[in-house]
């Protein structure tokens, strides 16, 4: 999967690009991902990218005109239309569905908005999907366009260390994961439920089936009455998994 992303702020994604999961979809080749300063398109000598609001009010608007010619520039060079996406409060909640959805996608073209907001003819003109990660408000898109990438990278297939361990997470299936446990058996007088230790993966299976329903149950009720993508019932992956 390709993925390109304007931002004025290249430099946050460095960390972000170079560690853990993301570094390694890079190596395998599964990923690429391309940075791309929309500044260097703005015009005048202070390069400026934003603007007053029309119709008045506080904060400033990112203007068309960079986000226009970044794009221009760079649909030059592609073979096929990336699919648009625009991080934004006023979007689409993104979700695992979601996740799922762009990383079956092979190219996605992100955009950073900044200040009080863009103007709506970048959207319009170029049909940007809005996506928002989740209902507050953050100074930027770098980091809903990390969050985009990161949730999409462990979906690639080939990444995760075994191509089964996504499937059982939070919201790959109707439940909340169950709770994990790993050695020791007894840590400071805590010990895990005896169940783990029991070597009986069909008791092991119903404790988890029971776990994930307490869990959902108690902390988000509202998944129980969501349309399942997966039975809520079907069998655990092997418990070998990454
Ligand atoms: C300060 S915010 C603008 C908020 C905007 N005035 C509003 O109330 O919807 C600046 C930029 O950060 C990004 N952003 C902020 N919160 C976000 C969220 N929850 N999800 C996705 N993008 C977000 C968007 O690109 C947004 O244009």
């Amino acid at each position: 999967m390709r993925v390109d992303i304007l931002t004025i702020f290249p430099g946050l994604f460095q960390g972000f690009l170079s560690e853990s999961l993301v570094r390694i979809a890079q190596e395998k080749g599964l990923l690429e991902v391309h940075l791309h300063d929309f500044r260097e398109f703005a015009k005048g000598p202070r390069r400026s990218v934003d603007d007053k609001p029309f119709g008045g009010g506080p904060g400033m608007v990112l203007k068309p005109e960079p986000v226009f010619l970044c794009l221009e520039a760079l649909l030059a060079g592609f073979q096929t239309r990336p699919r648009f996406i625009l991080p934004a409060p006023v979007g689409r909640r993104f979700d695992q569905a979601l996740a799922r959805e762009l990383s079956r996608e092979s190219h996605l073209l992100l955009l950073c908005g900044r200040y009080e907001g863009y103007d709506e003819r970048i959207v319009d003109a170029w049909h940007f999907e809005e996506i928002s990660i989740g209902d507050y408000v953050l100074t930027g898109g770098e980091v809903p366009a990390m969050v985009v990438v990161d949730s999409i990278a462990r979906l690639l297939p080939g990444v995760l260390g075994h191509d089964l361990s996504a499937a059982d997470d939070s919201f790959e299936q109707p439940l909340l994961d169950h709770p994990h446990y790993t050695r020791p058996a007894t840590f400071r007088d805590l010990p895990v439920p005896e169940v783990l230790l029991s070597g009986d993966h069909a008791r092991v299976a119903t404790w988890r089936r029971e776990q994930r329903r307490l869990r959902t149950a108690a902390r988000r009720p509202d998944l129980l009455s969501e349309k399942p993508t997966r039975s809520a019932d079907s069998p655990e992956t092997p418990t070998t998994e990454a």
